[in-house]
């Protein structure tokens, strides 16, 4: 839970001397489904590299008072900021338990595992409850389905308490109803954190975002809500080059 507000100044990063980032901003509140789009290799991977700790950038990340950049990865976590990557990172041989148990930094026996729910935590239990994995405590993370995946991830930072969810393409290769199991899942999360999703999928944006920003070659092409970013002839271009593109959800995009 968290009052703070994200906002990225300025944001700039490079790599050997190539500009991935040119100098980014944007805000991100609680209460509010932010979205950062673009095509391929626009930088939105990049910003929340860099808002993580991972890549190194300059200018400014604030979570309330308190700036990121420049600070280790753990310290960033600690701080509340937690983040999902394009390809799952579940561990795929242990239990969707044991998943949030170490997300929650606990280690279970296999022999506690043998035990009914009675061993687990609150935490857990509503972050089990959120996402719609309560079924699955004992099933091995391998197994899920590619949406139950994702929401394994995000049941793991919401274990951490994370204030802040940076979402990698959190619907890609996901069913319909499971992108649109998600897009309620991010409303309620987003009630009482801040909640950025990449994303490329323009149906699930239009269908969900209260907010986007459209990055193009490391800057901020267009900001608004989805009526302004569509109603924009420059994102309009960048989209296939067509007004229509956007409209009918055809990103400029190779398939994962
Ligand atoms: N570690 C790196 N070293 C060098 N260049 C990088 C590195 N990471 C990213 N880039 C480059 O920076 C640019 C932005 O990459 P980024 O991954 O942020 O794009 P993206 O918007 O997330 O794209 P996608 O939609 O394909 O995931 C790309 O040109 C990419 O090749
Ligand atoms: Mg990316």
């Amino acid at each position: 839970m968290t009052d703070a507000s994200l906002v990225v100044t300025d944001l700039r990063v490079e790599f050997s001397g190539f500009v991935a980032v040119g100098g980014v901003s944007f805000d991100a509140h609680p209460g509010e489904v932010r979205f950062l789009i673009g095509p391929n290799g626009a930088g939105k991977t990049t910003c929340i590299d860099a808002i993580t700790g991972l890549a190194k950038g300059t200018g400014s990340a604030r979570l309330g008072e308190k700036e990121l950049l420049g600070k280790q990865v753990h310290k960033i976590v600690r701080l509340g900021v937690g983040r999902t990557f394009q390809t799952a990172s579940v561990f795929d041989e242990l239990t969707v338990l044991q998943n949030l148990d170490i997300a929650a930094g606990r280690h279970r026996s296999a022999l506690s595992l043998l035990r009914t729910r009675r061993g687990v935590d609150p935490s857990i239990e509503q972050a089990l409850e959120e996402t719609g994995l309560a079924g699955e405590l004992t099933t091995p993370a391998g197994i899920l389905s590619h949406g139950q995946k994702q929401w394994l991830e995000i049941a793991m930072l919401l274990v951490q308490d994370a204030k802040v969810l940076l979402l990698d393409e959190p619907v890609a290769g996901m069913s319909q109803d499971e992108r649109t199991a998600t897009g309620e899942l991010l409303r309620r999360i987003a009630a009482k954190r801040i909640v950025l999703v990449v994303e490329h999928d323009m149906d699930f944006m239009r269908r969900y975002a209260t907010r986007v920003t459209v990055l193009h070659q490391g800057k901020v092409l267009s900001q608004g809500t989805v009526a302004d970013v569509q109603a924009d002839p420059k994102v309009q271009e960048v989209y296939l080059g067509t007004a229509d593109a956007i409209a009918v959800g055809t990103p400029n995009r190779k398939e994962d």
